[in-house]
């Protein structure tokens, strides 16, 4: 599928005096206007309570723009800032509508948009259906269903992007998707996922479906076992209310790597296009065995980080988190794929706050060849050990790259030693890292849902982690693993059942 330009539209972003807002969607669509990709005839209708005028809020804007922003200049700052409007209105009253509505036409005759209207549901997530709602009351929403459309491309469009978490749980979800399903079609609504943004989780595609030396391998009969880790160095920070409800498995498992296992384990699509790429993405959700109550603790292990020198303070003790919390801060599972090509390999999704590095990571891991020829020659040796398998390490962030590990011979008497093959990214082919918000912003304006997420998926993805939910599963977690480690003993168990160990990369390992 070709890119096509992405469309002149208000974009009304609801939560428009919030911290997304002003940290994210607003910095990363000024550096798409700065770089000159954003369309001609976009304006920008933020929507909150609070009282403030068009031009106090692009001064409030203006300086997380100066912060946020790679590429700030005061000319560039003082024509975007024109685009942008201001509507002070409660969304979740049908009646606000009426003023909702006049302010997208007044910035739309202004900027010349046309009648596109790209929502941004940037609020609080119990607000989100309520909101919903009241736009499918207004009549904002005129597309009609595909099906009964005569010229569809003629139309204007009105999408809708509704950031995470998607609901707390499969029935919150089934629900969030009803509602959404009562005023938009599926192909109109762009549940976004910023890890998709990341470059390099694109670069899955590509590494997968560009070379053929990797795709024959990719399956079962090579691949022993499959791991996907997002480490982060820091603690919850200030987020302690909102994680304390949420914890590691629903904030990082269900949402972002089950997304990224989906791109790792898929079949090929026919076409590169989002139609044929969500379409193979579901059929892999599809395939997760749901375990049952009696499997789910042999598949898990739950961590919270206690004190300890360097660390943030123990969990418990954070602002806005329970004193007796019983929430995750760490969270490790084994996924199964029943299809014929994963069957039998266990997929490791592991994610956890105050661990030993910054890391995002997928790592396979290569069956040992079928005969060992080498160690009996070294029989008697010091360091005489059968070599470790083939690896690929596929850095997602930070230090993006791909690595494998093969053994070869060391010069002189039979002696055998890992190597590295090592490609970075970054020092390959340079450019500076983009903010993933701006390239699916544009993406949702020109109708690309490749990296969002389909319905089905969200639905699958819950219900393959509900049976990780249990609050018994939590039971006697506190303090479990020290700060700047990679997580409580359990986490080792885990892997250690299917005869495996987590890659866990030293300082000086880029990967
Ligand atoms: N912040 C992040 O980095 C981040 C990352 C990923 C996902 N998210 C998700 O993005 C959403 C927003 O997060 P946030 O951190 O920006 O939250 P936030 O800072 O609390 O902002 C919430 C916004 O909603 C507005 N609001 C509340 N009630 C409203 C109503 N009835 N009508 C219209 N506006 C209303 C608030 O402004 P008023 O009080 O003025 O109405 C405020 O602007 C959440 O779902 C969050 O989970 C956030």
């Amino acid at each position: 599928m070709k890119p096509t330009a992405p469309a002149p539209c208000v974009l009304v972003v609801f939560g428009a005096s919030g911290d997304l807002t002003r940290r994210k969607i607003i910095p990363a669509l000024f550096d798409l206007f700065q770089r000159g990709q954003t369309p001609r005839g976009l304006a920008v209708l933020g929507v909150s309570r609070t009282e403030m005028s068009d031009d106090d809020f692009r001064q409030h804007l203006r300086e997380w723009a100066e912060r946020f922003a790679t590429r700030f200049t005061e000319d560039g700052w003082a024509r975007f800032a024109r685009t942008i409007y201001y509507c002070a209105a409660d969304a979740t009253e049908p009646e606000a509508f009426e003023q909702i509505s006049s302010d997208i036409d007044r910035a739309s005759a202004e900027q010349d948009s046309g009648s596109n209207i790209l929502f941004y549901l940037s609020v609080a997530p119990q607000l989100y259906e309520r909101i919903i709602e009241c736009i499918n009351q207004s009549g904002l929403v005129t597309e009609g269903k595909r099906w009964c459309s005569i010229n569809r491309d003629a139309a204007p469009w009105q999408r809708i992007i509704v950031e995470k978490p998607f609901g707390v749980d499969l029935r919150s979800a089934q629900s969030l998707n009803r509602a959404l399903g009562r005023a938009f079609e599926e192909e109109s609504i762009y549940r976004i996922d910023h890890y998709l943004g990341k470059e390099l989780v694109q670069n899955l595609l590509v590494l997968r479906f560009a070379n053929t030396i990797f795709e024959p391998l990719w399956n079962r009969r090579y691949i022993r076992d499959v791991q996907i880790t997002a480490a982060e160095k820091v603690g919850v920070e200030s987020r302690g209310a909102f994680y304390d409800h949420a914890g590691a498995l629903r904030d990082m498992i269900q949402s972002h790597l089950m997304q990224v296992l989906a791109l790792v384990a898929m079949e090929p699509p026919g076409r590169y296009a989002d139609t044929h790429i969500r379409r193979e993405k579901i059929k892999v959700t599809d395939c997760i065995r749901v375990v049952t109550p009696d499997e789910a603790p042999l598949r898990c292990a739950f961590g919270q980080y206690g004190s300890g020198p360097g660390g943030p303070g123990a969990y418990r003790e954070g602002k806005g988190v329970a004193p007796d919390s019983t929430t995750e801060t760490f969270a490790a599972i084994r996924l199964d794929i029943d299809n014929w090509r994963w069957s039998g390999v266990p997929f490791f999704l592991r994610t956890g706050k105050a661990m030993a590095r910054k890391l995002t990571e997928v790592v396979l891991t290569f069956r040992e060849p079928p005969i060992d020829l080498f160690t009996p020659i070294c029989e008697g040796e010091p360091e005489c050990v059968r070599r470790p398998p083939n690896r690929l390490i596929i850095n997602i962030q930070p230090d993006e790259g791909i690595s494998l590990r093969f053994e070869g011979k060391v010069p002189g008497a039979m002696r055998i030693d890992s190597i590295k093959l090592d490609f970075d990214y970054l020092a390959r082919f340079g450019g500076e890292p983009i903010e993933a918000y701006g390239p699916l912003l544009l993406d949702a304006m020109r109708g690309d849902q490749t990296l969002f997420k389909h319905r089905d998926e969200v639905e699958g993805a819950w219900s393959a982690v509900m049976p990780f939910l249990d609050p018994g599963l939590r039971r006697g977690i506190a303090g479990n693993y020290p700060p700047g480690s990679w997580g409580p003993r359990e986490s080792e168990d885990l892997l250690a059942r299917s005869g495996c160990a987590w890659h866990n990369p030293s300082d000086e390992e880029t990967r």
